[in-house]
């Protein structure tokens, strides 16, 4: 176990396009004293995002940015967290794909969340096709993001067991209660 007399928390970024069940999560897991990382900041693509609410609730800062220009967005992304001295991004459900230009500024050290057993189901509708495709397990992976999409070295993962009844709703529902375990989880697995 770390010391924790000196022990500074890395300064992270959370990125989301929608809902934020799972920035949520990772605020309430980054106000623990032993979390290894503090949250500075929530970026999102998308104004309408709900998660957004969370940054008024918790007092942290957001900064929506317009990708009809990709390249401009992230270079204002960019230099929003080097003035953050921001060294630790967590994507959660963030819709754009980031190119592999920003990601070399932040080597190993972006990681995101994704609803199956990757490598399957890379990409959107994730439970519809495990469904449709009959599986017997579903379950969700967090991995380092590479310039592919959703193919990066895998972290943690976790294995849902699929019901008969169970419709994407529900399959979601039972994978995003598992995905807040996993996500701090791979934090702590690679930052403590
Ligand atoms: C989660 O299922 C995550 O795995 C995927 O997008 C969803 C985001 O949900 N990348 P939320 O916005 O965190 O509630």
């Amino acid at each position: 176990m770390k010391k924790l007399i000196g022990w500074k928390k890395t300064r992270s970024a959370v990125f989301i396009s929608g809902a934020g069940s799972n920035l949520k999560n990772l605020i309430k897991f980054s106000h623990k004293i032993k979390s290894p990382i503090s949250i500075e900041i929530i970026i999102s693509n998308n104004k309408k995002a709900k998660g957004l609410k969370y940054s008024n609730q918790y007092k942290i800062k957001k900064q929506i940015i317009n990708f009809k220009n990709h390249k401009s967005a992230e270079k204002k992304i960019l230099k929003i967290l080097l003035k953050k001295k921001i060294n630790f991004i967590c994507l959660a459900g963030f819709m754009k794909i980031l190119s592999s230009s920003f990601i070399k500024n932040f080597k190993g050290k972006i990681i995101n969340i994704h609803p199956s057993l990757l490598p399957k189901y890379k990409g959107l509708n994730t439970h519809a096709r495990a469904l449709q495709n009959k599986e017997k397990f579903s379950g969700c992976t967090v991995h380092f993001v590479n310039s592919k999409l959703d193919s990066g070295q895998t972290i943690l993962q976790e294995k849902v067991k699929i019901a008969k009844k169970d419709t994407s709703f529900s399959l979601r529902r039972k994978i995003l209660k598992k995905e807040h375990k996993l996500y701090p989880a791979a934090i702590k697995k690679i930052l403590s």
